[in-house]
């Protein structure tokens, strides 16, 4: 089709997760090069088309002192993708807080953005599968806004298309 619709998605998770590397494999592959991600200060903007979408995506820091740049955002984003390390079972609680203070904000709360989860580093032995990432996040409290929780290896970009097409659907 000729139409181009423009959609903003606000990337977020704690540092380390794995976001940037992640987007890395959203962007049209002529754009995107294999480079050593290092770790976002404050946040990126990446701008791009696919599948008919003209993306804005708003790569976040996920380092504790930047996370207050998260809220501000919110208002102005259709869709967030919430990027768990499912290696790290020491710091899912401290996600699972994040995600609170996302779900429970004036700019989210009453709203249907949709979510999409990724329990990223799938490759690593011993990592969560989706379903107890899922638990360990408590996504089944999420009953207002459509939420999608799909395993990731952001390196090799194993399910990354999964998780994107699911939003894509959800967006048109
Ligand atoms: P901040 O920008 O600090 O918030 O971090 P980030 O979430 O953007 O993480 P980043 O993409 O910088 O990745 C952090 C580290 O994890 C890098 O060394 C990546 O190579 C590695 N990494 C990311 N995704 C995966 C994955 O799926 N598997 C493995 N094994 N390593 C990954
Ligand atoms: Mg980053």
């Amino acid at each position: 089709g000729f139409l181009h619709y423009e959609v903003k998605i606000l990337v977020i998770g704690l540092d380390n997760s794995g976001k940037t590397t992640l987007i890395n494999h959203i962007k049209p592959s002529n754009t995107s090069s294999t480079f050593e991600v290092t770790p976002t200060v404050g946040y990126q903007v990446e701008e791009f088309s696919k599948h008919n979408l003209n993306f804005t995506i708003l790569d976040m820091s996920g380092e504790s002192r930047y996370r207050n740049l998260w809220e501000t955002y919110y208002e102005n984003v259709q869709a967030i993708i919430f990027v768990v390390d499912s290696t790290d079972k020491v710091r899912m609680c401290v996600a699972r807080d994040e995600l609170d203070e996302l779900l429970n904000h004036d700019h989210v709360k009453d709203r249907t953005c949709p979510i999409l989860f990724f329990a990223n580093k799938m490759d690593v032995p011993g990592a969560c599968t989706p379903v107890d990432t899922m638990k360990s996040m408590g996504l089944e409290r999420i009953t207002n806004k459509a939420w999608h929780i799909t395993s990731s290896n952001a390196i090799t970009g194993l399910g990354v298309d999964e998780g994107v097409e699911w939003l894509a659907e959800k967006l048109i």
